[in-house]
């Protein structure tokens, strides 16, 4: 059990720094944006390597709470809440690029006003959390 955990923590911590990586390519992509048709097709390649490495933390944290028989701390049910909040923060996003329209003027300066709200939002909780964990 204890190389389970080992290996997950160490997993773990790869995975917080790849999502930390990949929400700061999405903000410098954002404020790269000029067309909206040529960042939601950079959108359909990247968002899949955010949600593998959302998937590696919630994994490895679940190997992490089974290796240590379920027991939770207020850490862990934090990072649990804000693992599967990541989730629906993602599909928000990426509904609202999907469904925006563009008749709508300045639909690209609202859409990108929106979704930097949601990726500054994901950077530093995550930053909080990870902090925290550390301190
Ligand atoms: C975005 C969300 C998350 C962030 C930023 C995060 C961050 C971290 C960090 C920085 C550590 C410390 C690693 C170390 O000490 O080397 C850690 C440990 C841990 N995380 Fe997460 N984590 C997240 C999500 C999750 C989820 C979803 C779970 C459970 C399903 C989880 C379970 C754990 C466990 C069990 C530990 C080991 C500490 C302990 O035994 O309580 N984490 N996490």
């Amino acid at each position: 059990m204890n190389e389970m955990y080992d290996m997950s923590i160490v997993t773990h911590n790869f995975g917080v720094m790849g999502i930390l990586g990949v929400i700061l390519v999405n903000i410098v992509m954002l404020l790269r944006a000029q067309n909206i048709r040529i960042y939601a097709k950079k959108m359909r390649v990247f968002m899949p390597i955010g949600a593998t490495m959302i998937a590696v933390i919630l994994f490895t944290g679940s190997v992490m709470m089974a290796a240590k028989h379920l027991s939770f701390t207020v850490e862990n049910i934090i990072m649990i809440v804000f693992g599967t909040l990541m989730i629906f923060f993602e599909i928000t996003r990426y509904k609202k690029l999907k469904h925006l329209d563009l008749s709508e003027e300045n639909h690209l300066q609202n859409y990108k006003s929106a979704a930097m709200r949601i990726l500054q939002f994901e950077f530093f909780v995550t930053l909080a959390i990870s902090v925290w964990m550390f301190i």
